[in-house]
């Protein structure tokens, strides 16, 4: 008997999907272009530019794809995400981070001369001294986009006049560019409870955006670029005049947590996890082999099934996810499917994501990012 490797468990192009081992996540990719056409449409609805939150796939082929379709840049979180954007040929980074070490802030430089379009988060003056000090000791130029703390309450400048000092500490470092301001609304459809109330908050993030463009104008600094409008929210905030620019994420594939705030359909979601029963201990409990290394400890909504409504997972510990099945028939070796709960931790567990058309593989990308969290 020949004794299997683990490169014989990696999904081969033209696989079918059921014969994929198991747990295993795959994208949709009729799915996946039907989002980025929804996304076009509505960028060229609005005369808006759609930047890509690429910790939503953490994967070079993806961003790609997104850079040709939608025509606009990306958006990392991690200055190694950047790294790796980088390194793959991506030319339009923006790194939604401020980076305040040395070493980093070299590297930094390394991936502002490497692409076409950088440009990096900052919203304190001391952010912008170590950004200028390092922009000169390397010799190269960087764009500075400014946060402002629209009502998450994470990083960012209140609205309005505390964005001038900022934008005036860049204009005094020669070797900085002021780029524009970001101000990211992912809180809003989480306290939002009605679709009036969504509007509300949208129409008051794009306010306090309004008014610091206002102050910065006023002090006589040009803003070419407003970011804002996250995949709940931009088919709101692409309608506000102050916004330039969408920097959507998760609408690649979606996840449950944004079906479960009605964002999006099950139609549009294109990340699921395959699973299999690997044991049927009670009448109303199955146990499948995908928990939390598969699909994360984050908290939120559990994974939602795909193409029946006679069962529900309602746990997970590190390698088993509990399924009620007291409505089902379900046997040991069965395959149960769910849509991802969190997209942008499920993106950090994986080496590879096959990619499904027809019931069989049609490619198979690397998750490049993945793990990349310096
Ligand atoms: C600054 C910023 N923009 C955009 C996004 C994307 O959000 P979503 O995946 O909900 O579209 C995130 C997500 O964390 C973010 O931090």
């Amino acid at each position: 008997m020949v004794n299997p490797t683990f490169t014989d468990m990696r999904p081969e192009l033209g696989q079918p999907v059921e014969d994929l081992e198991t747990p295993v996540v795959v994208a949709d990719l009729d799915a996946m272009e039907r989002n980025l056409e929804r996304f076009r449409e509505l960028a060229d609805k609005h005369e808006v530019a759609v930047r890509s939150h690429i910790k939503a796939h953490k994967t070079p082929a993806i961003a790609r794809r997104q850079a040709e379709v939608l025509e606009g840049g990306v958006l990392c979180q991690t200055l190694s995400e950047a790294e790796v954007m980088a390194r793959y040929g991506i030319e339009d980074v923006l790194l939604v981070c401020p980076v305040v070490s040395e070493p980093k802030l070299d590297r930094l430089c390394w991936v502002a001369d490497h692409v076409d379009c950088f440009a990096v988060l900052a919203d304190e003056p001391e952010h912008v001294a170590r950004l200028g000090t390092a922009a000169g000791r390397n010799d190269t130029t960087v764009g500075v986009v400014l946060e402002v703390d629209v009502g998450l309450g994470r990083l960012g400048v209140e609205p309005g006049n505390p964005a001038v000092d900022v934008a005036e500490a860049v204009r005094e470092q020669p070797g900085l560019a002021f780029d524009g301001i970001l101000g990211h609304d992912g809180h809003v459809p989480y306290i939002a409870s009605s679709e009036s109330e969504l509007e509300e908050l949208c129409a008051g993030v794009a306010a306090d955006l309004e008014e610091t463009v206002e102050a910065l104008e006023g002090a006589g600094v040009t803003v070419d670029r407003v970011t804002s409008g996250a995949t709940a929210t931009a088919p709101l905030m692409a309608g506000e005049d102050a916004v330039t620019e969408l920097d959507p994420g998760r609408y690649i594939f979606n996840d449950a947590a944004l079906l479960e705030q009605g964002a999006v359909d099950r139609a549009d979601c294109g990340a699921t996890v395959v699973t299999t029963v690997i044991g049927r201990p009670t009448e109303d409990r199955a146990i499948v082999d995908a928990g939390s290394k598969t699909l994360s400890y984050v908290d939120g909504p559990d994974p939602v099934p795909v193409g029946r409504d006679d069962v529900s997972f309602y746990r997970k510990s590190s390698e088993h996810g509990f399924v009620d099945v007291s409505e089902a028939d379900i046997a040991v070796g069965d395959r149960l499917e769910f849509v991802v709960p969190n997209l942008w931790a499920v993106a950090n567990l994986h080496d590879t994501l096959p990619a499904v058309r027809d019931g069989r593989v049609e490619e198979v990308w690397h998750v490049e990012a993945r793990g990349k969290d310096t």
